[in-house]
């Protein structure tokens, strides 16, 4: 029976690198004989231009009947002062929450030819495999009440609320206990414990899940200090699981460690079924169109819905194996160019990825 993967290409730069992935998944469809199905859908700036909201009820029905979905990026400028509750990026959050993906698996390996892409000294990064499990439909991203109001004196307050139900930490915890079991078995669990009492309660939480887990060793780490320690010594982590903000920001800094945020894909997984898979960085409206940017992240994304949606593992590893040929051979875009390499288009590296594809598969 053939499983259908439902295309959400996004803003920016979303459709030109989400095009590179879909050269490859058309190249398994119709060479290789996949069972695949491609269906295409609209979300974000481009789905507001359309139909006049950022996630229209057929995006998300589509998704639903779907195995996976693709995602390339939302947002830009073109939608920043329109209504805060039809902005491109709630299209992004309606969809993470109407799938229920509340487990974002943000991986942030480096890959050794590009040890000198990264701006931190090469012994500090090489080697470095890190898995940042980051809750992604609770916290303060959909904490209620919340919003812009005006006070008594006239003067305007925001407020957002950051909360989190023990159902909510208990899901997540077990999610990074699991995927710590297939790796180096330790979880750092990052919060703000002494300051916020919602991860007082996430520490709380996430200690008594551990007991469960008697192979793996459990840490607790202040998120400044973790931080810290993501430039200081990044190798002493294996897999972190935090809260959906500190997980955002703790991820952007994660990638840089690996030479670009071009590089890092994720994974969003719900209870059981549906998966989003999209490169972690954003639309980046500002070299939208130029063919420069790196599709990688995007293409390693396509990678993870093998491993984990459709449990082709053989299919991720030839996507994986492919990029690290592209690597090997020199090819660069520009955010991970250095002198000594080759400065590709997006599109040239896609069409690299995909020959490389061709030659080990
Ligand atoms: C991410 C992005 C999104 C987020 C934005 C675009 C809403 O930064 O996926 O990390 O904050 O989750
Ligand atoms: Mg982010």
């Amino acid at each position: 029976m053939s499983q259908t993967i439902l295309i959400l290409p996004g803003d920016g730069i979303g459709p030109e690198i989400v095009t590179q992935a879909e050269k490859i998944l058309n190249y398994l469809i119709t060479v290789q004989g996949l069972p695949i199905i491609l269906e295409h859908g609209l979300i974000g700036g481009a789905a507001i231009d359309a139909l006049g909201e950022p996630l229209p009820r057929e995006t998300l029905e589509k998704a639903k009947s779907s195995a996976a979905v693709l995602l390339g990026a939302v947002g830009g400028p073109k939608w920043e002062t329109i209504e805060r509750h039809l902005r491109p990026e709630r299209g992004l959050l309606a969809i993470r929450s109407g799938l229920g993906l509340f487990a974002n698996l943000r991986p942030a390996v480096l890959f050794p030819q590009l040890a000198n892409a990264s701006t931190l000294k090469q012994d500090v990064v090489n080697g470095l495999d890190i898995m940042i499990v980051r809750e992604l439909t609770g916290g303060i991203y959909f904490g209620e009440p919340r919003g812009i109001r005006t006070l008594e004196n006239g003067e305007r307050q925001g407020y957002n609320s950051l909360v989190y139900a023990e159902h909510e930490i208990d899901r997540i915890a077990r999610v990074a206990f699991d995927v710590a079991g297939k790796r180096n078995n330790h979880v750092c669990s990052v919060d703000k414990a002494n300051v916020l009492e919602s991860t007082e309660l996430w520490r709380e939480i996430i200690t008594n899940v551990a007991k469960e887990y008697t192979n793996i060793e459990l840490q607790h780490m202040y998120v400044d200090n973790a931080a810290m320690q993501l430039v200081r010594e990044p190798k002493q982590f294996d897999v972190i699981v935090t809260t959906n903000m500190f997980g955002d920001i703790l991820s952007d800094l994660a990638s840089m460690l690996t030479g670009s945020i071009g590089m890092l894909p994720s994974a969003s997984l719900a209870a059981d079924g549906i998966g989003m898979y999209e490169p972690i960085h954003g639309s980046a409206p500002d070299i939208a169109g130029k063919n420069i940017a790196n599709p990688l992240a995007t293409i390693l994304s396509l990678s993870m819905l093998f491993r984990y949606s459709l449990e082709e593992i053989s299919i991720a590893d030839k996507i994986e194996a492919a990029v690290n040929q592209v690597l090997t051979d020199g090819l660069r875009t520009k955010d991970i160019f250095t002198s000594d390499t080759t400065l590709v288009s997006t599109e040239e590296m896609g069409d690299a990825v995909l020959a490389a594809l061709v030659a080990v598969i």
